[in-house]
């Protein structure tokens, strides 16, 4: 496995890889890994002949700077997950690598980035796309996978790929999930022990909200039920709940008759949830 730090390390590595017409597959991540990202990686390496994974934490899709700073890093333990993984390349630059001296050009999608989750974390998905422009200039993929976990940004991303003819074809994976349900993501390690067991309540409403839709019934009457649901969970402070439609994010209302997104944002004590599903009637 080798691993880039630089521009031209990694344009090096990318040219090389893509001889003889391989195809190069890209799962960029800000570290911290878990088995929901190595799914991506799994399904990178069905997708394309070679595997690039990127390790970056984006300072500028952090709201807070306490956020930023008190992110999880472990690059060793990183990068032996992805040596065992069989990963060929691994770029992991510093923060003026990415955003040298002087820069100042954002990338944007306008009405995507500014409504649900990214009207109340301004900017948050200005720097996703910012940063996820920036790698893929420098990686060169010819696939890219995310996850569905991150709902919106995937929306935000395929947008983003098609407004401006990037050469990149998005995949997207399932979910990763503990044995009880809880979605894996690496804020679950600052649960405590009782709100990690309370945590259950987002998969499990989300899995009844499923059973609903499939024996008929309306936005609202669905949403009361996922209200009163969290609600239920003394622990659990509900923060977010769209009911929209998969690609375009737009909120659904009366007889749901076709595909509808649910995401869910859900507070336990300091610590964000997010988990989301797509359910047809
Ligand atoms: P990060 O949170 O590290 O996530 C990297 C990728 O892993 C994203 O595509 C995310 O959706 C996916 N992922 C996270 N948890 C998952 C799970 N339980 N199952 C499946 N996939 C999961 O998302 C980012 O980093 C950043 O915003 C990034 C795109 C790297 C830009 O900085």
């Amino acid at each position: 496995m080798k691993i880039c730090r630089t521009v031209n390390d990694m344009r090096a590595a990318t040219r090389a890889a893509k001889q003889d017409g391989r195809t190069l597959g890209f799962v960029p991540t800000m570290g911290a890994l878990h088995d929901g990202h190595m799914s991506l990686v799994a399904q990178a390496q069905q997708a394309a002949d070679v595997v690039v994974v990127s390790i970056f934490v984006n300072p500028t899709q952090f709201n807070r700077a306490t956020d930023l700073d008190s992110y999880p890093r472990d690059d060793a333990r990183d990068l032996a997950l992805l040596e065992a993984a069989g990963v060929d390349l691994v770029f992991l630059p510093d923060v003026e690598t990415i955003y040298p001296p002087g820069h100042e050009t954002i990338v944007e999608t306008t009405r995507l980035a500014n409504i649900l989750h990214g009207a109340v974390r301004p900017g948050h998905f200005r720097g996703v796309t910012s940063v996820v422009t920036r790698l893929f200039n420098i990686v060169q993929p010819d696939v890219a996978v995310f996850g569905e976990k991150d709902y919106q940004q995937l929306q935000v991303i395929k947008r983003m790929v098609s407004d401006l003819h990037m050469p990149v074809d998005i995949l997207s994976g399932p979910t990763c999930r503990e044995a009880d349900g809880l979605a894996m993501s690496s804020r679950n390690q600052r649960l405590s022990p009782e709100d990690r067991a309370a945590a259950v309540v987002l998969s499990q409403t989300l899995n009844a909200a499923a059973a609903l839709v499939k024996s008929g019934t309306t936005v609202e009457a669905l949403r009361d039920m996922i209200a009163n649901a969290i609600d239920a969970e003394p622990r659990a402070n509900l923060q977010g709940l769209d009911t929209v439609t998969p690609d375009t994010l737009e909120n659904l209302h009366g007889p749901i008759t076709g595909p509808i997104a649910i995401m869910l944002s859900v507070q336990f004590s300091d610590v964000l949830l997010l988990d989301q599903k797509v359910l047809t009637p």
